[in-house]
């Protein structure tokens, strides 16, 4: 049995990599540490079946703790840590950037010395590895031509941004400096269950099926390039085994889509499940309002290195997940109410009240 130290499992990519890699590497033991911001949702990870359940556990604390870290160390003997823990929001990162740099800055800074501590003292330290997840957003925006490599030079944009890149350097300082194992991934827009309703997917389809408007900043041109979680999740057990220490690997979907095409896409996903048509068709719904300052025009990863070197590629096709994922919101209303409390709404009003 492996155990992995597992952080903001609680959130939208960890809790799909706890239940994905509990089901596919029956040999592993996770332990999660978060500290139950308002992305974090335990209940996420409730209803795990009994022989996944005993495999797992919930630790509830802060990654800048450092002492907590230490006991937590000293508990358990880890194969590895995939390091999700993250303020993630660009928007919240324009509103208040501080929660930024203590959490993906300290934060990561804290895991790191912990995790040396921890693997300098382990008695088979081979047999360790820090997987570090981070963003495509540090290689900054893309003109309509191109892609991000692993060489692209790094150019920041968001206060979020800026923070992953801050945080991916001292994960390559790390290994350079004192020979961590560490290794990064820097990944495009996921999309699937469990997201919380403030990025672009989960809001706009939970705006369609309440008949909110849809808030698209600037012209709706800006283009992601969207990942199925899933297939996130396979690249980082790939990379975690597989994967050279000190490297780099970029994961994308190769599914580029502008964000108005999303949006139209999910009306009429939706205008098709709750029988909408003409006038009433959800696309009356949409609504330009002011563009996020700093907003990136294209992202775009070129993924041949982990195509190449370790043999992984999307699995899911576009339209058929986008179309399951809708599927998922609407068979899991409870789970979507009771992550949205009132500091959800008190969000939505301060983000989109000034927006015109
Ligand atoms: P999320 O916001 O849904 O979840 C973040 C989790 O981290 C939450 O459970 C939260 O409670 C926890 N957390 C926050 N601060 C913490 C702290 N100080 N101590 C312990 N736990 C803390 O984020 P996500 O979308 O699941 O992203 C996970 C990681 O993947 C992040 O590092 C993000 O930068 C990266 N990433 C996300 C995407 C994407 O499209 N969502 C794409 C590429 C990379
Ligand atoms: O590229 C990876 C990144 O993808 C991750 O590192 C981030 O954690 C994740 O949040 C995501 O960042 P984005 O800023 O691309 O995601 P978001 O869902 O916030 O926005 C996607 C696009 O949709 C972006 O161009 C802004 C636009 N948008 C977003 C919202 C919330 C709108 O037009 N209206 C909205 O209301």
């Amino acid at each position: 049995m492996k155990t992995y130290l597992v952080t903001g499992g609680a959130g939208f990519i960890g809790t799909n990599f706890i239940r994905h890699s509990l089901t596919v590497r029956p040999d592993w033991r996770i332990v999660n540490l978060d500290a139950l911001t308002y992305a974090g949702n335990p209940a996420s990870l409730e209803d795990l079946p009994p022989d996944q359940a005993e495999r797992y556990r919930f630790i509830h604390g802060e990654i800048f703790n450092f002492s907590l870290l230490d006991s937590i160390f000293s508990e358990e003997d880890f194969s590895g840590v995939i390091h999700f823990a993250a303020e993630s929001h660009v928007d919240r990162s324009i509103l208040g950037p501080e929660a930024f740099v203590k959490t993906n800055v300290e934060g990561t800074f804290r895991m790191l010395d912990a995790a040396l501590r921890f693997w300098r003292n382990k008695g088979n330290p081979e047999q360790f590895r820090f997987l570090h997840i981070s963003t495509d957003e540090v290689y900054g925006s893309l003109g309509p031509e191109g892609y991000f490599t692993e060489q692209t030079p790094y150019d920041p944009s968001s206060p979020y941004s800026a923070s992953k890149a801050a945080s991916d350097h001292f994960a390559r300082a790390y290994f350079r400096t004192y020979g961590l194992p560490t290794l990064i991934t820097n990944c495009s827009n996921n999309y699937g269950p469990y997201q919380f309703p403030e990025k672009l997917i989960p809001l706009m389809l939970l705006n369609i099926k309440e008949e909110k408007s849809l808030p698209v900043y600037g012209d709706g041109r800006n283009v992601r390039d969207w990942l199925y979680v899933i297939d996130h999740c396979d690249a980082l057990i790939r990379v975690l085994e597989k994967g050279k220490q000190g490297e780099t690997y970029n994961i994308g979907g190769g599914a580029e889509r502008q964000n108005i095409e999303i949006v139209h896409l999910l009306c009429d996903m939706l205008d098709r499940r709750l029988n909408r048509s003409g006038k009433d068709s959800s696309r009356r719904l949409i609504q330009f309002v002011s563009d996020r300052p700093g907003h990136d025009r294209r992202y775009a990863i070129d993924s041949t290195k982990i195509r190449q070197q370790l043999g992984w590629a999307p699995g899911y096709n576009f339209e058929n997940a986008l179309e399951a994922t809708v599927d998922w919101y609407l068979e899991h209303m409870e789970w979507v109410e009771s992550v949205r409390s009132g500091n959800y709404r008190k969000w939505i009003e301060l983000n989109y009240l000034n927006r015109s």
